[in-house]
């Protein structure tokens, strides 16, 4: 497949592998592996179906509740408050793998509300990345389906959606807030995205798809994800993937959310 495709797959996690393997056995109702490795082999197309697979870029708006919730109520207020108070009026936050863009939009959601409640001027920046070109087209179309706005209140759906048919579409306004670009968290170019220039995020989000890589790939997105943040900044990943950074020189902020704060 790496020949075929360029993917090597030795980069990934040998539980998240089997676990894809076993998805797509199902569907095809194979139930031994070297049926399934003959099938992969012979039929045209199987590849770039495990291919997509592989690149799991399921995502949603709001979709770890206890992170979101803690970031609204807790430490967008006191970061906000704090730069205020040193009279630094911008906040730059860096979705690192932004897949079709709910992350980098709810995030735009929680910073609306804040600066149009806020009595000081706040610029925010959320530089919004992800290796999937095709993923970062459909988020700068910003149309989604039902699925993904399941985690959103009536009220934020009212005030930042409309709707057409079955689909919602994010409301323009938030655009200004981002800017999309094509960043691969595991190439030698650099470890911020380009289009921030500097980096110095307040935040990085690196959620759901640490698990996707062996430990060395894992800790390599996370090395580059703290080289980016400014001192004190927060580091946010899947509630399922705190252990992954335990390690790390952070500080768990919250028990249970993916929220760290770098030491
Ligand atoms: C499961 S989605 C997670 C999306 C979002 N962060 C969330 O939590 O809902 C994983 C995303 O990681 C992206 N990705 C995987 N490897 C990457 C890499 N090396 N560099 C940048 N993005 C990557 C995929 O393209 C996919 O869009």
């Amino acid at each position: 497949m790496k020949v075929r495709h360029e993917l090597d797959i030795s980069m990934y996690e040998t539980s998240f592998l089997e676990r894809v393997i076993k998805t797509r056995m199902t569907a095809l109702s194979i139930e031994d592996k070297d049926d399934y490795l003959l099938f992969l082999d012979k039929v045209p197309g199987e590849s770039s179906e495990m291919i997509d697979l592989l690149s799991n870029s399921y995502s949603a708006f709001f979709r770890n509740t206890l992170t979101y919730s803690f970031l609204e109520h807790v430490i967008l207020p006191a970061l906000i408050g704090q730069k205020i108070k040193k009279n630094e009026l911008e906040i730059r936050i860096w979705s690192a793998a932004c897949a079709s863009g709910q992350e980098a939009y709810s995030i735009a959601i929680l910073l609306d509300e804040i600066v149009q409640r806020a009595k000081h001027p706040m610029a925010c920046h959320i530089f919004a990345t992800d290796i999937n070109v095709d993923e970062l087209h459909k988020a700068q179309r910003g149309v989604y389906q039902a699925a993904a706005v399941e985690n959103v209140s009536l009220k934020r759906i009212r005030k930042y959606f409309t709707t057409q048919g079955y689909n919602f579409i994010v409301e323009r306004s938030l655009e200004k807030y981002i800017d999309f670009s094509v960043f691969d968290l595991l190439s030698e170019q650099g470890n911020c995205p380009p289009a921030s220039v500097y980096g110095n995020f307040d935040m990085v989000f690196c959620s759901n798809l640490l698990f996707y890589y062996r430990g060395e790939y894992r800790q390599r997105i996370i090395d580059k994800a703290g080289n980016c943040l400014a001192a004190g900044g927060f580091l946010i990943t899947g509630e399922t993937e705190r252990e992954m950074v335990k390690e790390n020189n952070y500080r768990e902020v919250f028990h249970s959310s993916g929220i760290f704060q770098k030491r």
